[in-house]
């Protein structure tokens, strides 16, 4: 199998070396950019194209690593100038599409799919680095899954398969995860600097609870990992918190503990907090 790309951006350059160091055939890069082109093609061993043609001529599975919203346009002008067989296959690594947006690939008789990698590509090398450990999703027509399938395989990466259906909410779950995580950081990291510590050295404090927390969601899951006062079902510290938010007229902040405060009332109240009268007073609380 020869893995071609058009769009040698910091996704198709890094995951077309990942594949090159694996042992992997690399056809060639397309790019609107030649010295992207040059660039990956020569850390590939592969072909620098002049164009999509010379993309399909070199390889099986063609990869459109453009950014999102302009995988459908590369799609229809692969479409244009390449006759595509039932023999090549085309995807894309974008976590937000589902492989419907390769329709013009599809009716052209090719396997269509979508490979997303859950790794932040920033960084060329960071990124090369992190891929053996790197998670992938894979959707798309089911006869082909099994080519990409071995693919995965062969590199050692896990992967899930997920529907077209599901793709959203799988990205969506993905951005909560990460994004929000970093909304959630911000938002305790202020509070600390409200307390008179620097958000730097209060990371640096804060990091062993954090990883201690993320590490007991992997030992025991999300609902038997809680622990702090909504847990305990401590009223009398909850109450202090949110008189304190009050007393120094952080508004934004309190409407965030509450609101959180609730969710994590719900949690705790699945398998941690059992006594009715003590969910209901916390719940007053943060009401
Ligand atoms: N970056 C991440 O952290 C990350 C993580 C997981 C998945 N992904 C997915 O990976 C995909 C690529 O993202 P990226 O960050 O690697 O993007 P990128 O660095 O912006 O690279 C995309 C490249 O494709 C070129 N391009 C666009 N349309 C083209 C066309 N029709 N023909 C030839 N070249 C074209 C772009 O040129 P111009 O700049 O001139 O448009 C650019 O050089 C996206 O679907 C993204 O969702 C990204």
């Amino acid at each position: 199998m020869k893995v071609g790309f058009i769009g040698a951006g910091k996704v198709g350059t890094a995951f077309g070396r990942y594949l090159h160091d694996c042992g992997e055939a690399v056809g060639g890069y397309f790019d609107r950019h030649p010295e992207k082109v040059a660039h990956a093609a020569g850390a590939t061993g592969s072909a620098a194209c002049r164009n999509v043609s010379e993309v399909a001529s070199r390889s099986d599975v063609i990869l459109i690593t453009t950014r999102d919203d302009q995988i459908a346009d590369a799609c229809s002008g692969l479409c244009r100038e390449v006759v595509l067989t039932a023999d090549h296959a085309v995807g894309h690594m974008s976590g937000a599409h589902a492989s419907d947006i390769l329709s013009p690939a599809r009716m052209q008789g090719t396997s269509v799919f979508s490979l997303h990698p859950l790794q932040a590509f920033a960084e060329e090398e960071k990124a090369l680095s992190e891929l053996p450990d790197t998670f992938f999703s894979l959707e798309g027509t089911k006869s082909q899954l099994k080519s990409i399938e071995a693919l995965m395989q062969r590199l050692g990466n896990p992967y899930f398969t997920i529907s077209a259906e599901h793709k959203s909410l799988y990205h969506l779950s993905a951005c909560m995860l990460s994004n929000y995580l970093l909304t959630l950081m911000d938002a305790g990291l202020r509070a600390l600097q409200e307390s008179g510590i620097d958000p730097r050295r209060g990371f640096q404090a804060m990091r062993p609870l954090i990883e201690g927390t993320l590490a007991n969601i992997a030992g025991m899951g999300t609902a038997k990992a809680l622990t702090g006062p909504i847990a305990r079902g401590d009223c009398g510290t909850i109450a202090e918190h949110i008189d304190s938010l009050d007393r120094n007229g952080l508004s934004e902040l309190k409407t965030i503990y509450t609101f959180l405060g609730l969710k994590t009332l719900d949690l705790a109240s699945r398998e941690i907090l059992q006594s009715a009268k003590k969910i209901e007073a916390v719940r007053r609380l943060l009401d």
